[in-house]
C-alpha cells in the first residue's frame, strides 16, 4: 500500500460504505441528522470538520462504513450541502459518485411554519413539501401552500429552536 500523504492522515480510507465529501464547513452534523444517524445504530462513522479544501475553502467530510446511502438520502443531503459529493466505496475503490439533485418531494423532515397548518395540529399528519424552485430554493407545503426558502430549510435541519 502507498504511504498516505499528510492530507490523508486524519482519517483513513474505508473498505466499504459511503464517503460524503465537500460538505460546506460546519454542516457535517446536519448531514448525519438528515441520514438519521445518531451513533446508536452501531455504524462506524468518521466525521471530519473544517479541513482545507482546494475547491470550497474549508469543508467537512463524513465516512460511513458498511452503509451505502440511497438515492433518496443523497437527494436530501443536497438540501443542506449542495456542494457535497457522495462516493460509494466497495473494496476500497470508489465505484460510484452520485449526482446530487434537489428532491421534488420531501416527506416528514421539514416543518410547516404556519401554526394553523394541519401538519402542526394533527399528530398523525406528516409534513409534505414540494420543490417549487431549485435556485434559489423554494419549497411549498402540500397542505396549506406556505412557502419556505433555503435559509428556513437549513435552520430547521440544523435544529435552531423556534424557527
Ligand atoms: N475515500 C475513502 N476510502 C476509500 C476511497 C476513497 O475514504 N476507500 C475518500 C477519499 O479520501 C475522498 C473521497 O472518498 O475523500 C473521494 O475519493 P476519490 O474519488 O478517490 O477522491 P477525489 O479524486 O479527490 O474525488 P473528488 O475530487 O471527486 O472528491
Ligand atoms: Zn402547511
Amino acid at each position: 500500500m502507498e504511504v498516505p500523504t499528510k492530507k490523508e492522515l486524519l482519517v483513513s480510507k474505508i473498505k466499504n460504505g459511503t464517503v460524503i465529501d465537500h460538505i460546506p464547513a460546519g454542516r457535517a452534523l446536519a448531514v448525519l441528522k438528515v441520514l438519521k444517524i445518531t451513533g446508536s445504530e452501531g455504524l462506524r462513522v468518521a466525521v471530519v470538520l473544517n479541513v482545507e479544501s482546494k475547491r470550497i475553502g474549508k469543508k467537512d467530510i463524513v465516512k460511513i462504513e458498511d452503509k451505502e446511502v440511497s438515492e433518496n438520502e443523497a437527494n436530501l443531503i443536497t438540501l443542506i450541502a449542495p456542494t457535497a459529493t457522495i462516493n460509494i466505496i466497495r473494496d476500497y475503490e470508489v465505484v460510484e459518485k452520485k449526482q446530487l439533485k434537489v428532491p421534488e418531494v420531501v416527506k416528514g423532515i421539514l416543518r410547516c411554519p404556519n401554526p394553523h397548518c394541519i401538519t402542526n395540529n394533527d399528530v398523525e399528519a406528516t409534513s409534505v413539501f414540494k420543490t417549487v424552485k431549485v435556485k434559489p430554493l423554494k419549497m411549498r407545503c402540500e397542505y396549506c401552500e406556505t412557502e419556505i426558502d433555503e435559509n428556513d430549510v437549513i435552520r430547521q435541519i440544523l435544529g435552531n429552536p423556534q424557527t
